[in-house]
């Protein structure tokens, strides 16, 4: 096949300073860069109006034109998705058509070209494929990291959409994003001196800058002991947004399966499957502005995204006052179930997983 083609393009000649890494201890694999074989690139230009056939590149290194609009105006977008090794030895991607809906939907915000659903899944399959040795092995609880992004690389003085965008797709293999604290639950802190994001802002797509916005927040927040920070709305201070790089889930006083509607949030992936598989058992969803008085009275609390998958919040500290979580177990039970089916242990009734 045409992809099969692909990977035997790969370059086996890597500069000297790029050696792919030998993972030895797939068990203790937390959330970092491991050097792999190489990634996929293609190349949009204005002046065709075009994308490019796409290249799988070992060299780690972007040559970027000192004007490139990315490193200037922060025209960025990234995208988080995994590829496992299922109990019956394939490797198998989960719902990526979202991830490359979520991308458009991002690349329309900051007027960078969209990138077609064919090549999304050509780039990730081709990335996937080239690096299968380091996929973590069934059992090993990894997972490989799969890091789709998108940026403006033509180079521009005065503000305006870029002639050149180039889209990428790396890979990396991951453990807990929290390392072994993931287990334990994490100790969170309400964000009060800074917003995350403006309801019409940039919040709901995965901007680049967004992240660079939450840096000062976080470093404050784990200065002061804790994992993670919780935003609240901008406008009042009242209603609950999202963790730092998660969406906030909760089961309520009456098990009810809750997790905040606004327009400023990360439309998480994850929360969509946690909420499909809470309700086919179940479960009331409830989508809906959540004031952060009522989460004091709520049973679980969950940080839930791509990366931590939905660890458990053992608390959120809000000034003086310390409200601490029950038991993580109806969310235990969602998480297991929504990680049972990306390792192919029970039937895939959603039709999420695709084999690369
Ligand atoms: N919220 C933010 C700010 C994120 O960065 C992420 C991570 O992708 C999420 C939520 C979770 O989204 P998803 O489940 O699609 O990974
Ligand atoms: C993800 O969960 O995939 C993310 O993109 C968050 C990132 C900060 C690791």
């Amino acid at each position: 096949s045409r992809l099969e083609n692909r990977v035997h393009e790969l370059q086996n000649a890597l500069p000297p300073h790029v050696k792919p890494a030998k993972v030895e201890n797939w068990e203790d694999l937390g959330f970092g860069i491991v050097p792999t074989n190489g990634h996929t690139r293609y190349t949009w230009s204005g002046v065709t109006n075009a994308w490019d056939a796409g290249r799988f590149i070992s060299d780690p290194f972007v040559p970027l034109h000192i004007h490139a609009a990315v490193l200037h105006y922060g025209m960025t977008l990234f995208e988080g998705c995994k590829a496992f090794r299922c109990k019956d030895g394939r490797i198998r991607v989960c719902n990526l058509n979202e991830n490359s809906a979520r991308m458009n939907t991002g690349a329309d915000r900051l007027v960078l070209p969209r990138v077609p659903v064919s090549m999304f899944n050509e780039a990730v399959d081709w990335a996937v494929r080239a690096n299968a040795e380091y996929v973590p092995p069934y059992g090993s609880g990894g997972s490989l990291y799969i890091r789709p992004f998108l940026m403006g690389t033509g180079p521009i003085l005065g503000l305006q959409p870029c002639p050149e965008t180039t889209f990428m797709v790396s890979v990396t293999p991951v453990g807990n994003y929290f390392g072994k604290g993931g287990v334990q639950g994490i100790h969170a802190s309400i964000m009060k001196d800074f917003d995350r994001a403006a309801p019409k802002g940039t919040g709901a797509v995965k901007a680049g800058g967004n992240y660079a916005a939450d840096l000062l927040p976080l470093k404050q927040a784990k200065a002061a002991g804790f994992g993670t920070t919780l935003y609240l709305d901008c406008v009042e201070q009242k209603y609950v947004e999202e963790f730092s790089v998660s969406n906030f889930v909760g089961i309520d006083s009456k098990g009810a399966y809750v997790t905040p509607k606004t327009p400023s949030i990360l439309p998480s992936i994850t929360n969509k499957m946690m909420m499909q598989i809470a309700e086919s058992k179940g479960i009331k969803v409830e989508a809906r502005p959540l004031a952060w008085d009522e989460v004091s009275t709520f049973r679980e609390v969950g940080a839930c995204g791509t990366a931590t998958v939905c660890v458990p919040i053992a608390s959120i500290t809000d000034g003086d006052a310390k409200h601490e979580f029950g038991k993580f177990e109806v969310l235990k039970e969602l998480r297991d179930e929504l990680q049972a089916i990306q390792y192919g242990e029970c039937e895939d009734p959603y039709g999420w997983m695709r084999e690369v």
